[in-house]
């Protein structure tokens, strides 16, 4: 018991010094990081991000060679041609699109209605909140890939950092309008002029989601600094190495209501940790992300 408590001092000493800002790390303390891992999305998350993923590509795929009318044509002839191979015909192609889109709507709607309180509001309200850290990332971020500034110089990021941020945005607000618009498409609802601003609208949504798309799939996926990120929609979890340097203010958020829990479950065995109990910012924490007021 000794031990294992001596032992969590040390994690927690540890902590509690990197707590007080990002800092260059030894090769020790990388090293301790890097065989932790934190909870980043949950199987909601996870599952919905994927079920968007796919039911995007395929409706950009079918799409995109559903608008063959030459004033409208964005595909090149080869691309049309192969999917209306695949499909056979132009109407089966519709069906299928329409199709995807009925079932894509499905699915937000009912991660909307069920996980409005659990999920989606703590996205909008804790995950997608904008400070001046965000407004300088942009900035820092291009001198960071130039070679010019290191992770230790960059402004500290939340969950998400402002470019993954920005790229939520737009997706969220392209979500709605596809979602209205997309049925009037389909349904034929309202007169002519409805529609044809519908389809506009159905494009601009689309085409703002695509140009992002690339942008996004290369940083989550490919860029190598990124690719526990990648992982973490896979299995929920990252390396509190990349936490502390790509989201050092999530990992500091992670961490505060960590050293909160432990410090209540160990005062009630009557050990005191000196260093926990100093944690105190787990109110204003859970204040912020769970609408606790505070008493
Ligand atoms: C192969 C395709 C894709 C891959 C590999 C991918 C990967 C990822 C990863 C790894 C994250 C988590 C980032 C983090 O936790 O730091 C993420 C988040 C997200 N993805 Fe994707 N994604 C793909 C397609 C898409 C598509 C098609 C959309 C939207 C139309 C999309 C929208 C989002 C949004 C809104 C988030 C949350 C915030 C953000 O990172 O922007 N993703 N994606």
């Amino acid at each position: 018991m000794g031990q294992r408590i001596s032992k969590l001092n040390d994690d927690i000493a540890l902590d509690h010094d990197l707590l007080k800002g990002p800092r260059h790390l030894t090769f020790d303390e990388k090293r301790i990081l890097a065989n932790r891992v934190m909870k980043k999305h949950g199987v909601g998350g996870v599952t919905l991000h994927w079920v968007n993923a796919i039911s995007w590509f395929l409706l950009i795929f079918t799409g995109t060679a559903l608008l063959s009318a030459s004033y409208l044509q964005f595909a090149p002839d080869w691309y049309i041609n192969m999917m209306d191979g695949i499909f056979g015909t132009r109407s089966a192609m519709l069906h299928f699109h329409i199709a995807v889109g009925v079932f894509w709507v499905t699915t937000l709607l009912l991660y909307g209605i069920f996980g409005y309180k659990n999920y989606l509001l703590d996205f909008i309200k804790h995950d997608l909140t904008i400070d001046k850290d965000d407004i300088n990332w942009f900035p820092a971020k291009a001198k960071n890939l130039a070679g010019k500034l290191s992770h230790y110089q960059m402004p500290a990021q939340g969950t998400y950092n402002a470019g993954q941020k920005a790229y939520a945005v737009v997706v969220a607000f392209s979500t709605v309008t596809l979602v209205i618009t997309g049925p009037i498409m389909a349904f034929h609802i309202g007169s002519t002029t409805i529609i044809q601003w519908a389809m506009m609208l159905h494009f601009v949504a689309t085409m703002s989601v695509f140009a992002g798309v690339f942008v996004h799939v290369y940083m989550a996926a490919l860029f190598p600094e990124e690719r526990p990120a990648f992982f973490s929609m896979i299995t929920g979890k990252v390396n509190e190495l990349y936490a502390y340097l790509h989201h050092y203010k999530w990992w500091k958020e992670i961490k505060n209501e960590e050293h909160m829990f432990f410090a209540e479950e160990l005062k009630k065995d009557g050990i005191h940790l000196p260093e926990l109990e100093q944690c105190k910012n787990i109110k204003d924490h859970q204040a912020h992300v769970y609408n606790i007021e505070e008493k």
